[in-house]
C-alpha cells in the first residue's frame, strides 16, 4: 500500500499502538514535577480515555469521534504555561521515539498538537 495515503493514526499502527502511546505518555507526565500538580484533581482514567479518542480523531481515524469536553473549557483555569506545553510535547516525542515511529510521522503528530496550543495555554 502507498504509505503516503495512510493517515497518521494508521502510520502509528492503529488502535493498539495509539492506546499504548497515551498510556505510556500519562505515566511519564504524572512523574514529571513540572506537570503532575496540574492533574491532582483529575480523573485520570477519564482523561486517558478522552485523550485517546481526541488523539485518534486528530490523527485521522474516521471511526472515532471525540465526545469529551471543549478543550478551552477544560484547560482555561489550569494556568498552563508555554513551558509546560513544551514539556508535554517532549514526553510525547520521547515515547513515540521509543516506539520506533519514523521521525517524519512524529514531527507531524507534534505539529498537530502544536496547533492546539492556543486552546490549552492561558498563562502567557
Ligand atoms: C501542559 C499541557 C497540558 C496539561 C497540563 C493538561 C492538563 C489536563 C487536565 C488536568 C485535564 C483534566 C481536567 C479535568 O478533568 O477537569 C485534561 C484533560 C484533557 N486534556 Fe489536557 N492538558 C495539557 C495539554 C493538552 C493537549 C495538548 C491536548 C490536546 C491537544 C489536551 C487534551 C485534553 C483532553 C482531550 C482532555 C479530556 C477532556 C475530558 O475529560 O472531557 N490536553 N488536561
Amino acid at each position: 500500500m502507498d504509505n503516503q495515503k495512510k493517515c497518521l493514526y494508521e502510520k502509528f499502527g492503529g488502535d493498539q499502538q495509539v492506546s499504548e502511546l497515551i498510556d505510556q505518555f500519562y505515566y511519564k507526565v504524572l512523574f514529571d514535577k513540572l506537570l503532575r500538580d496540574k492533574f491532582l484533581k483529575a480523573d485520570m482514567s477519564r482523561v486517558r480515555y478522552q485523550q485517546k479518542r481526541f488523539f485518534s480523531q486528530m490523527m485521522g481515524d474516521k471511526n472515532t469521534q471525540y465526545t469529551g469536553r471543549d478543550l478551552i473549557e477544560v484547560h482555561k483555569n489550569l494556568n498552563i504555561t508555554n513551558q509546560q506545553f513544551d514539556k508535554f510535547k517532549i514526553h510525547l516525542k520521547n515515547i513515540a521515539q521509543d516506539m520506533e515511529v519514523p521521525n517524519q510521522d512524529i514531527d507531524e503528530l507534534l505539529q498537530q498538537v502544536e496547533n492546539h496550543r492556543d486552546l490549552i495555554v492561558f498563562s502567557k
